[in-house]
């Protein structure tokens, strides 16, 4: 019985480990987003466009002063880590709120 288990952990064991390498390889390779237009919809547009946070479209914002603080947080502003917003579809989001209008149902 021993025996018999030893033989067929091997095997499974060994497929465990590729199907977890080919899964990192393809996370690195491409991100879950399309755009930044879509992240802001997704993800900032909850609060951001709810009045929970401050409107951040139409304000010119630099973008590193947004990628900082999406990946650091700011006060009631949570933090968003690089294996859910990764760097470049940071960068491509703080780009689109940088220089999109204010929204239209403001004021
Ligand atoms: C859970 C709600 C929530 C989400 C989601 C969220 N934010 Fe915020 N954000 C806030 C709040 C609240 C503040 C105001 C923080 C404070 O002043 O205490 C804020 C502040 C900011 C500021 C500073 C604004 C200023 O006036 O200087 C930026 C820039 C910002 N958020 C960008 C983003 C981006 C980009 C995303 C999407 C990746 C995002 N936020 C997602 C709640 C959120």
């Amino acid at each position: 019985m021993k025996a018999l288990k030893r033989q067929f952990m091997r095997p499974v064991m060994l497929g465990a480990a590729l199907i977890l390498g080919s899964g990192q390889a393809l996370a690195a390779d491409d991100s879950q987003w399309e755009s930044g237009e879509q992240i802001y919809a997704k993800v900032c547009g909850h609060c951001h466009e709810a009045g929970v946070g401050p409107t951040i479209k139409g304000r010119s914002l630099p973008p590193s002063y947004i990628t900082a603080i999406v990946r650091h947080g700011f006060r009631a502003m949570p933090a968003f880590r690089a294996s859910f917003i990764d760097d470049q579809a940071l960068q491509s989001v703080a780009e689109y709120i940088s220089t999109s209008p204010a929204p239209q149902n403001e004021e």
